[in-house]
C-alpha cells in the first residue's frame, strides 16, 4: 500500500513540466535559505541576551520570517528578470547564497564576540562590503547592487542602531562595488578598502549625529578597519570564487594575457602561424566587444586561447604550413575533416590541464559552432563517387553554437580574420567581412547568442576599422638620409 502511495506521489511530480519542477526546487532552496538566516539571527539573539527561551518566541521568529521572506522573494523575482545569469547554473546560485550567508555568519560571529568580550563597538567592523564586491566582481554591477541591499538589511536586523548599521553597510558596499568594477590590479582593491573604510567612518559619524547618540572613537576605528577587512577578504576569496563559479576574475584575465603563459608560449613555439592568427582574433574581438558593451577583456583572452588545440599537429592547419607542404594532399577529405575537428577536443583537454576556467573553455568549444568545414566538403563533392551521397552534416564541427555575446564575437572574428588574408584593398576587405558574417548568420550559428541585428552592425564596423588599422599601408621605401660628413671632407676629396 505504502509503495503504491509513493509511486502515485512520484508520478504526480513527474507530471509537472520540467520548468515547474525547476521552479519548485528553487523555491525549496529559497525557503531553506530564509529559514537558515532566521536560525542564525535567533542563535545570535539567544547568545547575546543569554535568554535561550526568548528566541523561541513565535513573535520573534515571525518578525524575522516576514522581513527576510519578503526581501528574498522580492530579490528573487527581480533577479530572475534582470539578472538571469545567476539562475542559469546551480553553482552560480549556490555561490550567490554562499556569499550572502558568509557575511551573515561573520556578522553573527562578531556580534557574539562583541558581547562575550563586552566590546559593543566591535559590531561596526562587520565586513559587509565583501558581499557586494564579490558578487560585482563575478556577476557585474546589477548582482553586486542586489546583494548589497540584502546584506545591508541582514547586518542591521536586530542591531541597537539599525539605521546607522544599514547606512554603513550600504554605503561601504557601494564603494566596494565601484572599486571592483574597474579592477585591473591589486592596488585598485587596496584603494577600494581605504575608500570603504572612509565611507564607513563618514556614515557612522553622520548616522550617530542624526540618531542623537554619542560618538564612540573605538567604533570609528572598527568601522575603518571593517573596510580594509572587506577588501582583504574579497582578494583572498578570488581563487575560491573562481573555482566555485568557474568564471575568471579581471585579475585572472589580466594574468592570462601575459604572453609567457605556458599555453601561449607553447602555441607560439609549435604553431607560430596560429599564434599570430590568435593575436589578430583577440584584437578584433576586443574592439567588437567594446563596440557593443560586452566584456572586452574576457573576449580578448578568449581570442588568445580559442585555437590552443592546434598545438597538437600544427602542420595540418593552413596558417602553419611552409614551403607548399600540405599533409592533407595525402588524405581523403573525410580524414582531413576529422583531424581538423579534433583541435576543439584537444583544446578543451589542454585548457583543463592548465587550469583554465569554464568561461575561457567556452571560447574553445563554441568558436566554430556546428559550422561546415567547407574546403573539405567541396573537395569531397568534387572527388567523390557519384553514386555515393555526401552529406553536408558529415563535414560539420561536432560542437555547440555560441551561447554568449563574447563567444559569438570570437566566432565572427575567427572567420573574418581568415577571410581578410585574401583582401588586397579596403573595399574588398569590407565585402569579405560582410560575407563572412552573413555566412554564419544564414547557417544559424548565431541563433543561440544574445546578439541583436544592431549589435551585428556595430561588430561589423568595429572589425572593418580594426582590419584597416592592421593592414595599413606603409611607404614602400623610406627616403635615405645622406650621411653627415665633416666640412673638410669635400675639400680633401
Ligand atoms: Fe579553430
Ligand atoms: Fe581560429
Amino acid at each position: 500500500m505504502k509503495k503504491l502511495r509513493r509511486r502515485t506521489e512520484g508520478e504526480s511530480l513527474e507530471r509537472l513540466s520540467p520548468q515547474w519542477r525547476a521552479r519548485l526546487q528553487e523555491w525549496l532552496w529559497l525557503g531553506l535559505f530564509v529559514l537558515g538566516l532566521v536560525a542564525l539571527n535567533a542563535l545570535q539573539f539567544s547568545r547575546t541576551t543569554r535568554l535561550t527561551p526568548s528566541f523561541l518566541l513565535p513573535r520573534e521568529i515571525l518578525a524575522h520570517l516576514m522581513i527576510l521572506g519578503t526581501l528574498i522573494t522580492a530579490v528573487y523575482y527581480y533577479s530572475r528578470i534582470r539578472m538571469p545569469a545567476i539562475w542559469q547554473r546551480l553553482r552560480w546560485t549556490l555561490f550567490t547564497v554562499g556569499v550572502i550567508l558568509t557575511v551573515a555568519l561573520l556578522d553573527k560571529i562578531i556580534g557574539v564576540f562583541s558581547v562575550a568580550y563586552q566590546i559593543s563597538s566591535l559590531s561596526y567592523a562587520v565586513p559587509a562590503a565583501f558581499g557586494a564586491a564579490s558578487m560585482g566582481l563575478f556577476f557585474g554591477a546589477g548582482a553586486g547592487f542586489m546583494t548589497n541591499i540584502v546584506v545591508s538589511v541582514l547586518v542591521s536586523l536586530g542591531a541597537p542602531l539599525a539605521p546607522v548599521d544599514f547606512l554603513m553597510a550600504f554605503g561601504g558596499g557601494l564603494i566596494g562595488l565601484f572599486s571592483v568594477l574597474r579592477l585591473s590590479k591589486i592596488a585598485d582593491l587596496a584603494f577600494g578598502g581605504v575608500g570603504i573604510g572612509l565611507m564607513n567612518i563618514a556614515l557612522y559619524l553622520a548616522g550617530t549625529t542624526l540618531e542623537k547618540a554619542s560618538i564612540d572613537l573605538w567604533a570609528v576605528l572598527w568601522a575603518g578597519l571593517g573596510g580594509l577587512v572587506s577588501a582583504l577578504l574579497t582578494l583572498a576569496a578570488i581563487p575560491i570564487a573562481e573555482w566555485a563559479t568557474q568564471r575568471t576574475s579581471p585579475l585572472g584575465l589580466v594574468q592570462l594575457l601575459n604572453p609567457s603563459h605556458p599555453l601561449l608560449a607553447m602555441l607560439r613555439e609549435k604553431a607560430p602561424g596560429t599564434y599570430h592568427h590568435s593575436c589578430n582574433v583577440a584584437d578584433l574581438g576586443e574592439s567588437a566587444a567594446q563596440a557593443i558593451g560586452a566584456d572586452p577583456l574576457l573576449t580578448k583572452v578568449g581570442g588568445y586561447f580559442h585555437d590552443i588545440g592546434k598545438i597538437e599537429r600544427p602542420e595540418f592547419f593552413m596558417e602553419n604550413q611552409r614551403d607548399g607542404i600540405n599533409p592533407h594532399d595525402e588524405l581523403v577529405p573525410n580524414m582531413s575533416k576529422m583531424i581538423l575537428a579534433t583541435h576543439i577536443k584537444k583544446g578543451l583537454e589542454l585548457g583543463r590541464e592548465f587550469g583554465l576556467n569554464e568561461d575561457i573553455l567556452q571560447f574553445i568549444l563554441e568558436h566554430h559552432g556546428t559550422s561546415v568545414i567547407r574546403y573539405f566538403y567541396v573537395k569531397a563533392l568534387q572527388s567523390g563517387n557519384k553514386d555515393c551521397v555526401i552529406s553536408m552534416d558529415d563535414y560539420r564541427y561536432d560542437s555547440q553554437p555560441p551561447q554568449a555575446r563574447e563567444t559569438a564575437i570570437i566566432m565572427l572574428a575567427d572567420s573574418v580574420e581568415a577571410a581578410s588574408r585574401t583582401a588586397d584593398n579596403g573595399a574588398r576587405l569590407e565585402s569579405l567581412v560582410e560575407e563572412a558574417i552573413r555566412d554564419r548568420l544564414n547557417d544559424g550559428q548565431l541563433s543561440q547568442a544574445p546578439l541583436t541585428m544592431a549589435d551585428i552592425e556595430k561588430i561589423k564596423l568595429a572589425f572593418c576599422e580594426t582590419l584597416h588599422a592592421m593592414k595599413h599601408t606603409r611607404a614602400e621605401a623610406y627616403p635615405k638620409l645622406e650621411p653627415k660628413r665633416p666640412s673638410w671632407w669635400t675639400r680633401t676629396v
